[in-house]
């Protein structure tokens, strides 16, 4: 896969290779571009400048616009006080925190979970139903039209086939062995639960009449993501954690070991959390469902412990050798 990193790269070296043939080159400043994220505040005040914003705030303190307590009873989308922008970190904008930047072009695209192609309103309606424990937005929905906007925004200048560096929640060595919820405990009551609370249930705002949302977001319980989320799975959790947490850390930067996490990541997700109906028909081909489904059917004999906490290796291997078997697929999850 061609990442972007590799790309700027060569841009810039094509850059430093043109400035030495003198006047025929280009000027650094035409050839020297970097793309970062564009900047909400720096649109103009008209009508897409102003439904951009609203996107950004509806990633930032979804709670308050579509959340279980607002007022207007017909907004309450979603299950929970959560804001998207609690995993997708920076509304949207930290690499590795659950990016959004420069993946507007990707869709629509395959979705093995659904095992049909899905626009980036069907991506977000996945998460509104699981990570925010909620209903769909209809499409036609103004705030569907606001985070899209936004999710686009973020794109901006980011040209179709070309992969940002920094999507997803990154990727660390895994285990050999199982993570064990027992090893996570300790280190959860060392690092998260000062934040998070040690019944994991976070912190909420003092003023809700004002504000619905949390200052430090409940990782389980029944005011967060669902049994169906992406973040109920291990390699996901046990990624965002190390690369994310304590509040603060980055990429550049992990707090925690890489075992830490994984088992911390493992004792979040053993903790009792809302179930989503219908999850046995998620992945309707079963090849292509991640090795850390925490829930079966699956096409190779594990169980589903083992499915949820590792160790994975066992689990790709024999699926590789399922595969091979059977015709190829396109589009595999990230
Ligand atoms: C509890 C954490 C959490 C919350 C809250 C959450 N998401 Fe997500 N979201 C994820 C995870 C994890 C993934 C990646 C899932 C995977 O690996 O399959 C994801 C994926 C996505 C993607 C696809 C990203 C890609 O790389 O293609 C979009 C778009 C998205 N979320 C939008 C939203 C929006 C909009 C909201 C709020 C309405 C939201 N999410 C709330 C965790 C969350
Ligand atoms: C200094 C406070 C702090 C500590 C310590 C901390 N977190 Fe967080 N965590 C946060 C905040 C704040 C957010 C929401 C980020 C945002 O909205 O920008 C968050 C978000 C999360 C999320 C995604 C949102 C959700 O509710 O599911 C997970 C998962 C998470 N933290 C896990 C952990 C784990 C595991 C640890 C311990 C290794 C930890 N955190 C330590 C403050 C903290």
């Amino acid at each position: 896969m061609i990442t972007r990193m590799a790309c700027w790269g060569a841009a810039l070296f094509t850059c430093v290779a043109w400035s030495l043939l003198g006047p025929f080159a280009a000027t650094a400043q035409e050839t020297a571009k970097v793309w970062t994220v564009p900047e909400v505040g720096a649109l103009p005040d008209n009508e897409f400048g102003r439904l951009v914003r609203r996107g950004r705030d509806l990633i930032t303190a979804t709670y308050a616009h579509i959340g279980p307590e607002v007022p207007a009873v017909a907004h309450r989308y979603a299950g929970n006080n959560l804001a998207c922008g609690n995993c997708h970190l920076e509304a949207g904008t930290k690499k590795f925190g659950l990016a959004l930047f420069g993946l507007y072009a990707e869709y629509p695209r395959y979705n093995a979970r659904s095992g049909e192609e899905i626009t980036i309103a069907g991506r977000i309606n996945g998460c509104m139903m699981r990570s925010m424990n909620g209903q769909a937005l209809p499409l036609d929905a103004p705030q569907m039209q606001a985070i899209v906007a936004y999710i686009k925004f973020l794109s901006t200048g980011v040209p179709p086939g070309q992969e940002l560096p920094g999507l997803g929640a990154g990727k660390m060595p895994e285990l050999t062995r199982a993570a064990e919820p027992a090893r996570g405990e300790p280190v959860y009551a060392r690092a998260c639960a000062t934040c998070h609370g040690s019944d994991g249930a976070g912190v909420r705002r003092s003023i809700p009449s004002v504000d619905l949302g949390y200052v430090m977001p409940p990782l389980w319980g029944r005011d967060s993501f669902n049994d169906g989320a992406g973040m109920a799975r291990l390699i996901t959790a046990a990624n965002f954690v190390h690369f994310n947490m304590p509040h603060g850390t980055d990429y550049l930067n992990p707090q925690l070991t890489a075992e830490e996490a994984w088992d911390v990541a493992a004792f979040m997700i053993s903790q009792p959390r809302s179930h989503k109906a219908g999850l046995e028909h998620d992945y309707p081909d079963l090849l292509q469902k991640p090795v850390d489904t925490p829930y079966g059917p699956y096409a190779e004999g594990f169980s589903e412990q083992q499915h949820k906490y590792g160790p994975f290796a066992p689990i790709r291997a024999a699926l590789s050798k399922l595969r091979a078997n059977a015709p190829a697929r396109t589009g595999a999850p990230r």
